[in-house]
């Protein structure tokens, strides 16, 4: 097959933020072309163009190319050790503060913010305080308001935690218990053009940067910075650094774990 062309990409691109309101500009463009291509591949066509008119017209497909630009894998506890850190560390100051503000920012299909709330429940946090958690694939955002989980993605919660915060459905299925659902607020929000809430004590946004370009991950860490309260928190993914934290006004206290000077 010969090399699909540059300007036929760049229309591509304008063609699925017109017709699918997925905007790729600041993902990283050779990921987003090669993954494209390898679908092409996969259909046995020739060009963007003709991959278009297949996507406006096949929901299933077009749902598959979502999927494989946004990436949704996610897990209880990802990481369970700082999860640990996190509950007896770190929450039980932060939830000093009677308002307190926590976001998962690109949550995926829920087990991130589901995974804080019940550590919230553990650490005995007012039922006001809530979860928001925001991602810009909707299809997820349904799956999570679902909060049912085969039983495979749930090898990090122990059993103790399984017992309290989970109903089971079948011998494959959970669900999220009722009072563990009213804690979290799943919402849409494009984390390179929405505006962001500020005086957050705690943002996770884990595994989620990895996909832009250097200068977009930057501008968005700084962002996420103004975003936090003096003395909040922000907690990354275990393969991410954040490198300019000093001049966005954070420090390290450990790796992956950056509170915001003040
Ligand atoms: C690999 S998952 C990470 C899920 C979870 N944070 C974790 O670490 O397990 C990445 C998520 O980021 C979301 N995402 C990608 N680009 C985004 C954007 N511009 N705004 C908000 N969410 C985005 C994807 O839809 C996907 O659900």
């Amino acid at each position: 097959m010969e090399p699909l062309s540059e300007e036929e990409f760049k229309w591509f691109l304008t063609e699925v933020k017109k017709n699918f309101s997925l905007d790729l500009t600041g993902y990283k463009p050779h990921r987003v072309k090669r993954r494209t291509e390898v679908l092409i591949r996969k259909y046995g066509l020739k060009s963007f163009r003709e991959y278009m008119d297949v996507l406006k017209k096949d929901e299933t497909k077009r749902k598959e190319f979502i999927d494989k630009m946004t990436i949704n894998v996610t897990e209880f506890f990802r990481n369970p050790e700082k999860w640990w850190k996190l509950r007896d560390k770190y929450l039980p100051e932060l939830l000093k503060n009677r308002n307190f503000k926590a976001w998962s920012a690109g949550c995926s299909s829920g087990e991130e913010p589901y995974s804080l709330a019940i550590l919230l429940e553990e650490l005995k946090a007012p039922s006001t305080v809530k979860v928001k958690a925001t991602d810009i694939d909707v299809g997820v955002l349904n799956k999570a308001r679902q909060g049912v989980y085969p039983k495979r993605n749930l090898v990090n919660v122990p059993e103790e935690y399984l017992r309290k915060y989970f109903v089971k459905l079948d011998d494959e299925n959970y669900q999220v218990t009722q009072r563990l659902k009213s804690r979290v607020n799943f919402r849409f929000h494009n984390l390179l053009t929405d505006r962001f809430d500020t005086n957050h004590d705690l943002i996770i946004c884990r595994n989620v940067v990895i996909y832009f370009e250097l200068d977009v991950k930057e501008k968005l860490y700084e962002r996420f910075a103004n975003s936090l309260r003096p003395g909040g928190i922000i907690f990354i993914g275990s393969t991410e650094r954040i490198f300019n934290y000093k001049k966005i006004g954070l420090e390290l206290i450990e790796p992956f774990f950056y509170r915001k000077v003040g």
